[in-house]
Order: structure tokens, then C-alpha cells, then sequence
């Protein structure tokens, strides 16, 4: 989960660790550090401070760094020691002969220890990672280089690696290893400069042709030569690729936050993504890149949809389409349960995964067990290149761009616009719809960015309705039908950037338990649209009036019955039922941000998240 920037080349290195670290910050913020290497001969430097990269900042300008063209950098979700100046990274051995950042879980990290310890290796931390540093130092002892030694230290690791590496003995050299699905590893390829890096964010201001390591795969890099290798000792052969991601969309340009920014962006990603999967006149579906996937379409029996988080919601509301449009049997399974239940599927199911960052480890690991079952695979992701579009036999790509909140929001409804188009396209070749439906299908979503992109212009107006859960401690959200995964999602949204305890439930499970909550100090959100089961979310509505609950609806405009009902509505526009999630969306994205302003919440850095889950 921890973000990792590595430089060397001609310009001075520090100042591009340290902006870089201030791109990876979403990936957690407990504590930073940067390495540098000087000129040959002398002792790495480091400096690192718990908290965020603001504190190392600080931190630095009181001990400046030595100018150095080659060094690494780290910002930290902790998992093994708490978050302390000793347990940030970097981490070395004994010595400085080789200065380590780490993204993962050193499983055997104990057993490791003590067999360092019995061999004399005292540690300066508590973390995981000081093993591995000094597994390298005695690699390096032994007489390896570099390359090797990081192969060597490797094969001692049980669980899953993203690991970066310097040493004084060979100076511009960054030697940088992936195993398995703590997060990748991408190789920025400059002019006269090579980068390392978790993430594209850090990488697009300074490169956009880039490399994604491969599960079990090493990098050496210097400033004018880039070697892949196996962790077999096999030379591995790499082909960089140039993104047409656009570094300006890594900036907050005119607003607070990202968050902010993301929302606001939405109409532009829908048209994007859109754009990229289809065309209007004619109408016409271009999912270019479903490579052997697509002939599975035609094949299969089932689909299962798999995710995490907000992608887990948009899979939810991809389960209606794949049903509704395409005629197919299809489940969603939270990909943390999936790969441990030893789940039977086969060539029969298309499993179909949902991932904005391409790399969370349970979505990975759930797509091996799919694999391992023989089940056709695609994905649905933003991020060109990472590890679940290299697993999946094809891609849908969404066009959303980088996404540097953690709150998932564009990323959202991107997701759900290209399952759209994947559903619609899975009842075109097997014969499940009409061509005037398809047609019809097709307008429908593209005129969705402009929907969306009139009710964002009323931000200020929905935002007021928060002022009346800026001291409230708990929220229902209910929804039915296509609405249910929005309602989980308006509850996902709140709990994680207001910190209010919100509850998103199937509005028929209201009796079952949940309607023993409501008084007048819990207020309820109804979604209710105007879909099929709108009655019945009218039905719940009265239910909890009649007990003094309170309950902000989001309704159809003009759905004045409703409005009535309600002591307080918001109202989205009319669309077709199977497109109102990407309406509903956007009003209850805005009450989270506004009451997590409200609440005074760091709202692009909740307390203990990170964007990308890289641990278990
Ligand atoms: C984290 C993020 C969420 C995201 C989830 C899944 O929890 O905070 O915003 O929805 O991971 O991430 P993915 O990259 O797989 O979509």
C-alpha cells in the first residue's frame, strides 16, 4: 500500500523524490523518507519523519541533503511497527552498504530475524522490511553484485514484494524486484534519466513511456540503461510503452482537493470512456482490447463480477446489466472471499474483475484462482498496463484519468459506463438484442455526461443538505434494485471521508432488523427513482415517517409525491431505470464530501485508508 519513487540520472535527485513522494501520498501517510547516493565513495543519506511528506519537509530543511544524482523514497501505510521516525523507510543494514524501500509483508519476517540476529545483525526497527536489508548486506558481503543480491534475498522472502534498492558499491545503480501482488513496480524511461516507481502518478511529470514489472521480475536501472531479469536468473525481455495519459490531470488545478476535482471531472471521464468503447453515429460498440476474452462472450454460461471497495459497487451494478441487457446468469463476489472459498467455476463462467488501480492484492489474487480454474477472464480498469489487465485474457479500459483521491469517484461511474458497454456487447454477440435496442442502449449512455455534468452544477445546492449531518452520528442509506449498489456506495462514500457511521441496506431488509434503529435522532437516505420497485421504496419511506425517522429521499425531478413524503429531497433527472445509478451517484458523492468539509475531515487523506490495498 506504500508508495515507492526511485531516480537516477543527470538532474539532482532529491527534489524529484520529494515532489514524487507528494504524488504517492495517497498511498499512505503514516511516515516518508528519501535515500540519496552521492558521488562514488560516500554513504548514502537518509532522512525520514513519521507523518506526512509536509513533516520530512520540515525535517529536511533542518539537515539539507547532499546533492546526488541517484536515490529512493517511500511513504508509508504501516503494517509491521507503528508509525515512528525508526519504522519509516528507507531501511539498511548493519552498515550503509545498501539502502532498501519496501511495498509488502515479509511473512517469515520473525524466523528471519532471529536467524540474523543468531548471525550477529542488530536492527534498528521494528518493520518487516529491516530483514530484507540485511539479507541484502550479506549478499553483498558474499561477493554479489547488486542484481544478484536482491535475487538471492528474495529467495528467502515468503509473501508478496514490491522491493527497491541502492548500494554506494555501485553507484547509479537503483535495483528495483516485484513478487507476487503487494504492488507494482513501473519503470519510467527518461532521457538520460531512469525512474522507478508504484504508481504512473509519480512517473507521468517526468516520462510517459513506461514498464510494468512482472510478477517474479528484477530491474537494474542507471541513467542510460535499463536490464530486466527473472527471479530465476533468467535475462528477461521488457517492452516499454507510451501512455497517453496526460500528466496535467495529476494536478488539483483551480480546486481544494482532488476529490473535488475527480467529481467535478466526471463528465469528461464518461465521455471519454464513452468515446473510447463506442460511437454514437452509427451506432457501433469498439471494445478493442477484450483480445481472447471475446470469444468467450459467445460461449459462456455465466458471468461472475469481483471487486473491491467502490469497484465492488460498480460490479454490483454490472450484475444488472450483464441480467437485464444480455440475458446472463451473473453473480458479484467480494474478491477477499471468492479466492478462499475454493469457489467452483470453470470455462463456463466469465469472471469479469472491476479495479480502478489494476493492483488491488485481492482482486489479483482472486483473478490467479480463476485462472487456476480455467474461467475466461476480463478487466475492467483505469490504469494502462497494471498487473490485472496483464493477468485477464482482455480489457475494458476506462479513460477516467489518474485518480489521486481516495475516495473513489470517477473511477465509479467510469466503471460502470464500460460495463455497460461490455453487457451490451456480450447480448450483441450472442444474439440477446435488437439492433434498434442496441441503438438505443448506446444514446442513452452517451448522453449520460451531460446529464451528469448539469446536475454538478448544482454542487453548492446539494451540498447544503449535508449541514444537517455535520453532527450526526449514524445514517441509513437504503436502496432496491439498481439502486441497492448506490445506496452501499452513498454509505461507503460518508463512512470514509466523514467518519459518520453509515449503513447502506437492501430496502426489504428494512423490516428484518434495521427499522428497530430509527427515531428521530437517526435520519435516513432513501433512494428511490423511478425504476420498477419505486413503490416499495415509498412504502419504507412511510414506514420510517411513521416512526419519527427522518429521511432525505433523492427522487425524480417532478416525482412530487415523493417530495411531499420526504422532509427533505434531492432530486436527480430523469434517465432510463438501468442508468440511474450514474445519476444517483453524483448527489450522494456531494453530501460526503460536504459533510466530511463540515466535519473538518482531510477528505483527499481519510485517517487509515489508502487508494491502493497492496496487503492483506
Ligand atoms: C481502496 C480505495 C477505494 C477503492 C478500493 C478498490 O479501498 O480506497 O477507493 O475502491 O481500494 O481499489 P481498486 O483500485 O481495485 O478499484
Amino acid at each position: 500500500m506504500c508508495g515507492i519513487i526511485a531516480y537516477t540520472g543527470s538532474r539532482q535527485a532529491a527534489p524529484i523524490l520529494l515532489a514524487g513522494l507528494r504524488d504517492l501520498e495517497y498511498r499512505g501517510y503514516d511516515s516518508a523518507g528519501v535515500a540519496l547516493l552521492p558521488e562514488a565513495g560516500s554513504e548514502p543519506a537518509v532522512a525520514k519523519r513519521r507523518g506526512k511528506i509536509a513533516e520530512l519537509d520540515g525535517a529536511i530543511g533542518e539537515h539539507a541533503l547532499p546533492a546526488a544524482h541517484t536515490g529512493i523514497g517511500h511513504t508509508r501505510w504501516a503494517t509491521h511497527g507503528s508509525p515512528s521516525d525508526a519504522n519509516a523507510h528507507p531501511h539498511t543494514g548493519c552498515g550503509s552498504d545498501v539502502v532498501i524501500v519496501h511495498n509488502g509483508i515479509v511473512e517469515n519476517y520473525a524466523a528471519l530475524r532471529a536467524e540474523l540476529a543468531g548471525r550477529g545483525h542488530a536492527f534498528d526497527s521494528e518493520t518487516d522490511t529491516e530483514t530484507i536489508a540485511h539479507l541484502l548486506e550479506e549478499r553483498l558481503d558474499a561477493g554479489s553484485d547488486l542484481l544478484a543480491a536482491m535475487r538471492e534475498a528474495c529467495a528467502r522472502l515468503t509473501g508478496s514484494h514490491a522491493i527497491v534498492a541502492l548500494s554506494p558499491r555501485e553507484p547509479g545503480i537503483v535495483v528495483g524486484a516485484r513478487i507476487g501482488n503487494a504492488g507494482g513496480v513501473v519503470v519510467g524511461y527518461g532521457k538520460g534519466e531512469m525512474l522507478l516507481s508504484s504508481d504512473l502518478a509519480a512517473l507521468l511529470p517526468h516520462t510517459r513511456e513506461v514498464a510494468f514489472l512482472a510478477d517474479r521480475q528484477l530491474v537494474r536501472i542507471s541513467g542510460d540503461r535499463v536490464d530486466y531479469a527473472g527471479l530465476d536468473g533468467s535475462a528477461a525481455d521488457v517492452v516499454p510503452r507510451t501512455l497517453s495519459l496526460d500528466p496535467a490531470s495529476a494536478d488539483k488545478g483551480a480546486y481544494d482537493t482532488y476529490m473535488r476535482k475527480e467529481i467535478m471531472e466526471q463528465p469528461a471521464a464518461l465521455a471519454d470512456t464513452i468515446g473510447g468503447l463506442m460511437t454514437v453515429e452509427p451506432p457501433r460498440l469498439s471494445l478493442d482490447d477484450l483480445g481472447e476474452a471475446r470469444p468467450w462472450l459467445e460461449r459462456v454460461e455465466r458471468v461472475l463480477l469481483v471487486g473491491m471497495g467502490t469497484s465492488l459497487h460498480a460490479a454490483m451494478v454490472g450484475r444488472w446489466y450483464f441480467e437485464q441487457i444480455a440475458r446472463l446468469p451473473a453473480d458479484i463476489d467480494n474478491a477477499s472471499e471468492f479466492r478462499y472459498r475454493e469457489p467452483v467455476l470453470g470455462p463456463e463462467t466469465l469472471v469479469v474483475s472491476v479495479s480502478q488501480s489494476g493492483e488491488t492484492v485481492d482482486v489479483l489474487e482472486a483473478m490467479n484462482v480463476a485462472r487456476a480454474s480455467g474461467a475466461p477472464q476480463i478487466t475492467i480498469c483505469n490504469t494502462p498496463g497494471s498487473q490485472t489487465t496483464r493477468v485477464a485474457d482482455g480489457t475494458v479500459h476506462t479513460y477516467a484519468g489518474l485518480e489521486r483521491g481516495v475516495a473513489s469517484t470517477k473511477t465509479f461511474t467510469t466503471s460502470i459506463a464500460a460495463l455497460f458497454a461490455l453487457a451490451l456487447e456480450t447480448a450483441r454477440v450472442r444474439g440477446r438484442i435488437s439492433e434498434d435496442d442496441l441503438a438505443r442502449h448506446v444514446r442513452d449512455l452517451a448522453a449520460m455526461p451531460e446529464i451528469v455534468g448539469r446536475q454538478l452544477e448544482s454542487f453548492d445546492a446539494i451540498a447544503a443538505a449535508a449541514e444537517r449531518f455535520r453532527t450526526t452520528d449514524h445514517i441509513l442509506f437504503l436502496g432496491r434494485g439498481p439502486a441497492l449498489p448506490i445506496a452501499l456506495e452513498g454509505a461507503l462514500k460518508m463512512k470514509e471521508l466523514s467518519y459518520v457511521h453509515a449503513e447502506g441496506y437492501a430496502a426489504g431488509e428494512m423490516k428484518h432488523g434495521p427499522i428497530a434503529l430509527i427515531d428521530s435522532g437517526f435520519p435516513t437516505v432513501a433512494l428511490a427513482g423511478q425504476h420498477a420497485l419505486r413503490s416499495k421504496i415509498v412504502s419504507n419511506i412511510e414506514q420510517i415517517r411513521a416512526r419519527d425517522g427522518e429521511v432525505l429521499a433523492v427522487v425524480t425531478e417532478g416525482d412530487d409525491e415523493l417530495i411531499a413524503l420526504a422532509n427533505e429531497s434531492l432530486t436527480v433527472p430523469s434517465v432510463p431505470a438501468l442508468l440511474e445509478p450514474l445519476a444517483a451517484i453524483v448527489p450522494l458523492q456531494v453530501l460526503a464530501y460536504a459533510t466530511a468539509e463540515a466535519r473538518g475531515c482531510n477528505i483527499d487523506q481519510p485517517r487509515n485508508l489508502a487508494k491502493t490495498v497492496t496487503v492483506e
